[in-house]
């Protein structure tokens, strides 16, 4: 028992010193990549594992699509990235292999197809790892359903929280586990800044910090007094608190919902709260994501690899419509946002039209028979 504990309060050390530094780090203002001022883009694609492929293919296509002159003139280059797969992580027991890491690290933003997230073990998860390297910090996941009043938009801060250290807790085994949560001055304020200045751009007038602070006292305590002091420099936004659990409920109430604007939330809340945000909308499956950082971006489905779909030999089925969401976003981002409405526009057409309608299972038409009709709309 007391060498456990030596070794624990050794392996805290490290830890500590290493959020430390990374606090540190954050102090040091990053340039800002200025997507204007870049001769040649590189968007790279990264299929993922279960049906990233399938999706992915639909997205490319679509991409190369509405692209076609830029690529044609060489200002944009799509680039495959290979390698980020389960069997090779699981191969080279790397979250992501550092060859593909080098590859990812040459583009300037990313759409990637799901990855499968092992339970349990060592290895990390390929999206925790490539956040935390890219410094994405900032998890952007609009929804929105207009015949309800509803136009949403989460900040979910990216790369601390739950999942900083998510795989380097303690454990004794058959007696104690114990994982930790941080939360930094500098991580915070900079995802505060993120939603506050969202607001601000696209006329919102009220943010909501979603924390479990009366519980999480320190980590959810400090989120919650950084984001209200940077929401002191936008007076014309008026800042609510919430806790998670009242929040997941007002979601589903619908004289509350349609008030609701803009929300700020640590790691693991906003992870949660998203899913449900998206299945009020439609499903996982019609969610985009985005992960922002200073230099790098990187634009994802809101949903997992489903493997047991894949399993099931339905695979071919998935719907493809939240990797071309995160499509959009990719495009609005690196300034391309005419391109962004052709490709919403189309994809609002095809579903209201519903002459090829996905429902994610064998009884609706595959990913690929909905590219092409979408592929014929644009
Ligand atoms: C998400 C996913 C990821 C997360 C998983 C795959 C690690 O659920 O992007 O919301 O928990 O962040
Ligand atoms: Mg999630």
């Amino acid at each position: 028992m007391d060498k456990f504990i030596e070794e624990a309060a050794e392996h805290f050390k490290t830890l500590l010193k290493e959020q430390l530094e990374r606090q540190e780090r954050m102090e040091r203002a990053a340039e800002k990549t200025d997507f204007n001022s870049i001769p040649k883009l590189t968007i790279g694609l990264i299929e993922g594992d279960g049906i990233g492929p399938v999706i992915m293919s639909v997205a490319e296509k679509v991409l190369s699509k509405l692209l076609k002159d830029d690529i044609a003139s060489g200002r944009v280059e799509l680039r495959k990235i290979q390698g980020l797969t389960i069997e090779n992580r699981l191969a080279l027991n790397q979250a992501v292999p550092h060859s593909v890491l080098e590859e990812i690290k040459k583009c300037h933003v990313l759409l990637k197809g799901p990855t499968t997230t092992p339970k349990g073990g060592n290895i990390e998860s390929a999206n925790v790892c490539l956040r935390r390297e890219l410094d994405l910090y900032a998890n952007v996941r609009p929804v929105s359903i207009p015949e309800k009043g509803i136009d949403w938009c989460f900040f979910r801060e990216n790369t601390e929280g739950e999942y900083t250290l998510g795989s380097r807790g303690i454990e004794l085994p058959h007696k104690l586990s114990m994982d930790f949560k941080v939360t930094t001055d500098g991580g915070t304020r900079r995802i505060a800044r993120a939603a506050f200045d969202y607001a601000r751009a696209n006329g919102k007038n009220s943010v909501a910090i979603v924390t479990k602070a009366n519980i999480m006292k320190k980590t959810d305590g400090m989120f919650t007094s950084i984001a209200h002091e940077v929401g002191e420099k936008y007076p014309e936004i008026r800042v609510e608190d919430y806790y998670i659990d009242i929040m997941c409920a007002n979601l589903l109430n619908e004289d509350i919902r349609s008030k609701l604007q803009v929300f700020l939330l640590p790691n693991l809340y906003g992870d949660i709260i998203t899913d449900e945000a998206a299945q009020i909308q439609g499903g996982v499956g019609t969610a985009g994501s985005a992960n922002i950082g200073d230099r790098y971006a990187m634009f994802e489905a809101i949903h997992g690899s489903a493997p047991r779909k894949v399993q099931r030999g339905e695979g071919a089925y998935a719907n493809p419509e939240s990797i071309l969401k995160a499509a959009e976003m990719l495009l609005r981002h690196v300034g391309k946002p005419c391109k962004a409405d052709r490709l919403s526009k189309a994809l609002r057409e095809c579903k209201s039209e519903g002459r090829v309608t996905v429902t994610g299972h064998p009884n609706g038409a595959t990913a690929a028979e909905f590219g092409e009709y979408l592929l014929e709309k644009l």
